[in-house]
């Protein structure tokens, strides 16, 4: 079975990444943003997550943002979550790589995670660079600064942005270091995240994918498991338990 062969690839490497995307969270109860039902569904992200909206569609900009604020604080890590975290401590995983802004890793107390586009916890002022608490935008005219009227933004990356060169580095050297990496949930669409898997692939490691769909690098993967992120992570965490 496949996710025994996930089990045993876990427990033979030495050095195992993962890189989780929108379809790691959907179990939780956020949507995804290109499914069906994602928040980019039949609609153009560079309208709405982009510096482009900040400066011409400022309104839609602030409100699409103070409700994903919302939603998130609604929901909360699950299972699969909290197995990747047990799974760091036993030394089974090495890194964990986020798309997600959602910070649920971080709320699961896994450590050293990776947020390559940012996280909706903190806002920053594109003026003075002040810094402050997501549920300020909550309130009304929470998106003007405190320190200086200038305007509050989330700190995530938008269309259009470069990613924190930090970040991205750190996650490519995690790559090329893998002997596993593993990809849960994501539709591997977007650059350059979508680059780490073949980054370590080329350097040897062996590639598994976990998604409901199809996603971009489906040919490459060694090991290609279709399911529900947190439901394949409890039967693997099973299969580890059984060794
Ligand atoms: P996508 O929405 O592009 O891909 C999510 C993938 O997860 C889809 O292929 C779904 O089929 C799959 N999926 C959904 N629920 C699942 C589940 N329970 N188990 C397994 N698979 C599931 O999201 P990302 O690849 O994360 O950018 O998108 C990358 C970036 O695009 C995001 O980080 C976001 C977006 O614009 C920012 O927020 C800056
Ligand atoms: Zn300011």
């Amino acid at each position: 079975r496949l996710i025994q062969t996930l089990a045993e690839w876990l427990l033979e490497a030495q050095h195992t990444v993962i890189l989780t995307g929108a379809g790691m969270s959907t179990e939780s109860g956020l949507p995804d943003f290109r499914s069906n039902q994602g928040l980019w569904y039949g609609r153009d992200p560079q309208e709405i997550a982009s510096v482009y909206a900040i400066k011409h569609n400022r309104e839609d900009f602030v409100d699409f943002y103070r409700w994903r604020i919302k939603e998130v604080d609604k929901y909360k890590p699950h299972i699969g979550h909290h197995l990747l975290t047990r799974w760091q401590r036993q030394g089974l995983v090495q890194r964990i790589i986020t798309q997600n802004v959602d910070g649920f890793h971080h709320q699961a107390e896994s450590h050293d995670v990776i947020e390559l586009h940012g996280s909706l916890r903190e806002l920053y002022c594109m003026d003075c660079g002040h810094r402050t608490e997501a549920k300020r935008y909550l309130q009304e005219k929470g998106e003007v600064c405190p320190q200086c009227g200038g305007f509050l933004r989330p700190d995530i990356v938008l269309f259009g942005e470069m990613l924190d060169t930090q970040a991205i580095e750190t996650a490519f050297a995690e790559a090329r270091q893998a002997e596993l990496f593993i990809v849960l949930g994501s539709s591997l669409q977007v650059s350059p995240a979508n680059m780490l898997p073949m980054e370590a692939k080329e350097a040897g490691a062996k590639l598994a994918i976990v998604n409901l769909h199809d996603t971009l690098l489906d040919p490459q993967a060694d090991l290609l498991i279709e399911g529900k992120v947190g439901e394949v992570l409890q039967k693997t965490d099973e299969w580890l338990n059984r060794k």
